[in-house]
């Protein structure tokens, strides 16, 4: 819907023949009046200005032009702002854009975004937090094309995936680049709890010389994780659909560097972590911790599991490389990181 008003602007009046000269030199100056329409008509060009100018500063033969007043078609921009009296917050993936539902305001939300956001095709909102085993969440559609799934773009990578179905988000962009960024030619990378790829594809597409092994439990995962090394063509990332309980076995000290980003339960996979990790391998580990202590929880669970192991007692084989905040994830609750050598 476009909000179409006439109103009165001063213009310069042009001849056809210096139409171009004269356009780009008012652009230059800003002095284009840029939400309405420049008018013609047999012999003229007549462009809006956002306010009176004198014409022989412009750099073409002024002889013929002429500064007037006139009524221009005029749009106005429109804003959160101006529509809903204020800035609503929204996520986007790829061309979704996702609310929460149970804003009161949720549907004049979803309609502005749609209106302003050009690039957005759909507007969710969430009906569930992120919950199970797969991480996954519920949406209903408020405005826009019916659909779940989109393609997502990040650093050079393209991420298809259906939100319905399988675990996304955006916000662990930074946090993924970070990872790519410490894996080293000729690494064996081992993604524990994959998703659609994310890091498995950034790193297999990014590093050159490195083979992933990327593993989910969720087929729907495995399905678009498949489709996404395609995409993106990284023939270098093995896929393994399974419980990384049960395919650690089969892997038993391969990987240089392990991810483990399944926040609330990743201390329930030490075992198979180390199972996996070569020694002196290094894990990404990822947890959610209160603010008023974000980082021993974790540090403690991996000493413990690295003793469990024969790994040292009291975590004398642990050397924790980096600690950070990576987002928070509930008022008094951090989702955190920690690159942790083992052995
Ligand atoms: C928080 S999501 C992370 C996905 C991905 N790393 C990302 O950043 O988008 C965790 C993933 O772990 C998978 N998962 C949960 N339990 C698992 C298990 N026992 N073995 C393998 N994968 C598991 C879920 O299906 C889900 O896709």
């Amino acid at each position: 819907m476009r909000d179409i008003k006439y109103e009165q602007f001063w213009c310069v009046r042009v001849p056809k023949r210096s139409g171009e000269a004269v356009r780009s030199a008012l652009a230059e100056m800003g002095a284009l009046q840029r939400n309405a329409a420049v008018r013609k008509d047999q012999e003229y060009l007549y462009f809006p200005l956002k306010d009176e100018i004198d014409v022989s500063v412009l750099e073409v033969d002024s002889s013929d032009l002429k500064l007037l007043r006139m009524d221009f078609e005029y749009e106005e921009k429109q804003t959160f702002a101006s529509i809903l009296g204020f800035t609503p917050s929204f996520e986007m993936i790829g061309d979704l854009a996702i609310i929460d539902s149970d804003d009161p305001d949720a549907a004049e939300i979803a309609d502005a975004i749609l209106l302003i956001q050009k690039n957005i095709s759909t507007v969710l909102g969430t009906l569930s937090p992120v919950t199970g085993e797969f991480r996954v969440r519920e949406f209903c559609v408020l405005a826009g094309v019916p659909k779940t799934q989109t393609v997502h773009r990040e650093y050079g990578c393209r991420y298809e995936v259906d939100l319905a179905r399988v675990y996304f988000t955006p916000r662990l962009g930074t946090e993924r680049k970070r990872i790519a960024d410490q894996i080293g030619q000729g690494d064996v990378v081992v993604d524990m709890f994959a998703g659609a790829g994310p890091f498995s594809i950034l790193i297999a597409k990014t590093v050159g010389q490195v083979q992933v092994v990327a593993i989910d439990k969720n087929p729907v995962a495995i399905e678009y994780l498949k489709r996404n090394a395609q995409l993106n063509r990284t023939p270098n990332i093995k896929i393994i659909c399974g419980d990384v309980r049960d395919v650690a076995p089969d892997l038993r000290n391969i990987s240089d560097h392990l991810i483990m980003n399944l926040p609330h339960s990743a201390n329930e996979f030490l075992n198979s972590a180390l199972t996996i990790l070569k020694p002196g391998g290094v894990i990404h580990y990822y947890d959610i911790a209160p603010d008023s202590d974000p980082f021993t929880g974790a540090r403690e669970a991996i000493e413990q599991a690295a003793s469990d192991c024969g790994l040292g007692e009291q975590g004398a084989l642990v050397r924790v490389l980096g600690e950070r905040v990576v987002r928070s994830y509930s008022p008094h609750q951090y989702n955190v990181a920690l690159d942790v050598r083992v052995g």
